[in-house]
């Protein structure tokens, strides 16, 4: 695979190579690609994503180049291809780029490097979709079956996007929690809506989504609470009691403690929010590893 911008594009057999070389990178398996080159470039804020992406190449020993998008020429006005465009004429290998344009790639397509999605506005988060299923993988041994519900603010959420299908397509049975107005009709092709004290009785995997403030318009904005939304809509203690003990609470992250989980359920032992963390690096690795397979082929 030359670039990983959408999880739709990427069949499930790929899928479950990628997961399976993620877990082999987490047992200790070893690569050194210092031959080749790779900038993380980051117009959105990140913590998560930028930190293990980096630490992803160090543990591949490849030669990581500084990008600040602030320090940038795009602050001069230059466009997101001039600027790619040149990342490739210095002979940059991989960009890994984060853009708050739904689909911002589209304009990259023709170019000649590789490019790995960290995330395009409220469209897909291929890199949270990998530490996602490699997480959920590694816990239950499989997607057949499990019952899996995405809770939160489904409608301006890449993971959501990103998640939906290819969880149903690897045989899981998807369910949607949260307020009801954004389980939108893209939603509603992959799975039911359920009321989240249904949901902690019957899920094997609870994702909780953040409710993404920034990007709620003025009309969502007036219609979201936050003193009121965690009793409505979020994973208190008493509801992740509720859960069965096999059960597992995953959160992308950053969280807004108090609102989509309690402060202390983000910690508790059904949660495997920084576990999720952890596996981001060995997810990464193998995506990394992904596109340069391709050009060895
Ligand atoms: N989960 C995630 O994408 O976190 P960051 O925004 O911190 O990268």
């Amino acid at each position: 695979m030359e670039n990983i911008l959408t999880m739709e594009s990427i069949t499930t057999d790929d899928v479950m190579r990628i997961i399976n070389r993620a877990l082999e990178f987490k047992k200790g398996r070893k690569l050194n690609i210092g031959n080749k080159s790779i900038m993380n470039m980051f117009f959105e804020n990140s913590t998560r994503t930028k930190t293990s992406f980096q630490m992803a190449e160090s543990n591949l020993g490849m030669n990581i180049l500084n990008f600040d998008a602030d320090t940038s020429s795009i602050k001069k006005g230059e466009t997101l291809y001039d600027t790619v465009k040149t990342v490739e004429s210095i002979g940059v290998d991989i960009a890994v780029i984060r853009d708050s344009q739904d689909e911002y790639y589209q304009e990259l397509k023709d170019l000649n490097i590789h490019i790995l999605n960290a995330g395009d506005g409220k469209g897909q988060h291929p890199s949270q979709s990998f530490l996602d299923l490699m997480t959920i993988y590694e816990k239950f041994g499989k997607f057949e079956g499990l019952n899996v519900a995405i809770v939160g603010d489904l409608k301006h959420s890449r993971v959501a996007h990103s998640n939906s299908s290819v969880l149903k397509r690897l045989g899981a049975n998807l369910y949607y929690g949260g307020p009801k107005s954004w389980y939108t009709e893209e939603f509603q092709k992959f799975g039911e809506y359920r009321d989240i004290d249904e949901l902690v009785n019957t899920m094997d995997v609870i994702m909780l989504l953040r409710v993404q403030k920034e990007r709620l318009n003025v009309n969502e904005s007036s219609d979201f609470t936050p003193e009121n939304y965690l009793e409505k809509y979020g994973l208190t203690m008493n509801r992740s009691k509720k859960m069965s003990p096999n059960a597992i609470i995953m959160h992308p992250a950053p969280v807004n403690r108090g609102i989509e989980i309690a402060d202390e359920v983000v910690e508790c032992n059904k949660s495997v929010i920084f576990p999720q963390m952890t596996n981001g690096v060995f997810a990464r690795m193998a995506m990394i590893e992904e596109v340069l397979l391709e050009e060895a082929q």
